[in-house]
């Protein structure tokens, strides 16, 4: 049976460019002579039946825009299977028989079951932690890394003049992919990844009171959310190294912000290819990128997948830092 009427929600974290997915998604869908609606707060405004129609002035205006104008939640009760019967039954009472759900991992497992109940789903992988297996890019990776960049080079300045060390936490959940990249942009003396750190603290004191002997104004560890304690790591370098430490979490600025180029244009396409693929009449799928191209995964396929960081990354990551 064709589409007629789709649904549009976000859910989980937010991440800028999800606007500029939405807006591909309503666009798409509509010159394709589809119906949109938008499904307010991920899957809570779902079972609170929070839909609203969607036309296309209701996309205008937000392709710059940070968050997602369509808010977002995390939903307990949808997790169960009584949540999810009520969650695909409001679908069919308002005519909706494909639901594009622009998230994360936890996300697509909602879209899996919502699939299994008859309503058509695709996913589209949004997060700023870079941590979904099958893709090599989600939205919101890029702005936020670009965000935390431009933070990092603001406390190396202040660090340098004080000739202090900086532990600056990121955010990423149990994944180390943002702090990985500003380890290298930021040029950061150590990189603390969750894949990776072992704790061994010692290694870090050794390397700040070699490095102080030689001569470097700073020392910049940038430690990921995975691994956290940056307050109270700052408290025992100080002690063991006599040199000031400042512990900064950069926090949700990370999540905010109008999204970059990179982010706007992967997600316009991921948005389109997500209502073409309902189109097609496929569902239980993500869209992804992987090694240069769209493709798309089966949702289970593609949550049984598992991702780590490139070793090869890591070791030249350490050895540009002197
Ligand atoms: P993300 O999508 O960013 O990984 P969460 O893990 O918080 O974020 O998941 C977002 C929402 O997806 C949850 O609040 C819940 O409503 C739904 N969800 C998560 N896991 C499941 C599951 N196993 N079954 C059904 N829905 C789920
Ligand atoms: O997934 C994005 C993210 O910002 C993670 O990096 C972080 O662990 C988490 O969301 C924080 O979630 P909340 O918004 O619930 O505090």
């Amino acid at each position: 049976m064709a589409i007629k009427t789709i649904g549009v929600l976000t859910s989980g974290g937010d991440a800028p460019g999800m606007n500029a997915a939405i807006r591909a998604v309503v666009r798409t869908a509509i010159h394709n002579g589809i119906n949109v609606k938008g499904i307010m707060r991920g899957y809570a405004g779902l079972l609170q039946e929070e839909i609203v129609d969607m036309d296309s002035t209701s996309v205008s205006e937000i392709i710059h825009r940070g968050g997602t104008i369509l808010y977002t939640a995390r939903c307990q009760e949808f997790t169960t299977a009584e949540g999810q019967k009520k969650g695909a039954e409001i679908c069919r009472k308002h005519g909706i028989d494909g639901v594009v759900v622009i998230g994360g991992d936890g996300s697509f497992q909602g879209a899996g079951k919502l699939s299994a109940l008859g309503i058509n789903t695709i996913g589209i992988p949004g997060t700023i932690d870079l941590d979904i297996a099958c893709t090599d890019y989600t939205i919101g990776f890029d702005t936020a890394v670009n965000t935390a960049m431009e933070a990092i080079d603001k406390v190396r300045d202040t660090s340098t003049s004080h000739e202090r060390c900086s532990i600056i936490e990121v955010m990423g959940r149990n994944a180390g992919y943002i702090a990985l990249w500003c380890g290298f942009a930021n040029g950061a003396e150590d990189v603390l990844l969750p894949e990776r750190y072992d704790g061994n603290e010692q290694v870090l004191i050794d390397r700040i009171i070699e490095n102080r002997k030689r001569g470097k104004k700073h020392h910049i560890i940038i430690n990921a959310e995975g691994i956290g304690h940056s307050t109270s790591m700052a408290k025992r370098i100080e002690a063991a190294t006599g040199i000031e430490t400042r512990a900064t979490i950069l926090g949700y600025m990370q999540r905010g912000g109008a999204p970059t180029c990179k982010d706007r244009v992967y997600a316009s396409i991921m948005g389109a290819k997500a209502v073409e693929l309902l189109l097609a009449g496929k569902s239980n799928r993500l869209v992804a990128y992987k090694n240069g191209e769209y493709v798309d995964f089966d949702i289970q396929e593609a949550l049984a997948m598992t991702k780590d960081i490139p070793e090869d990354q890591f070791r030249i990551s350490k050895l540009l830092v002197r």
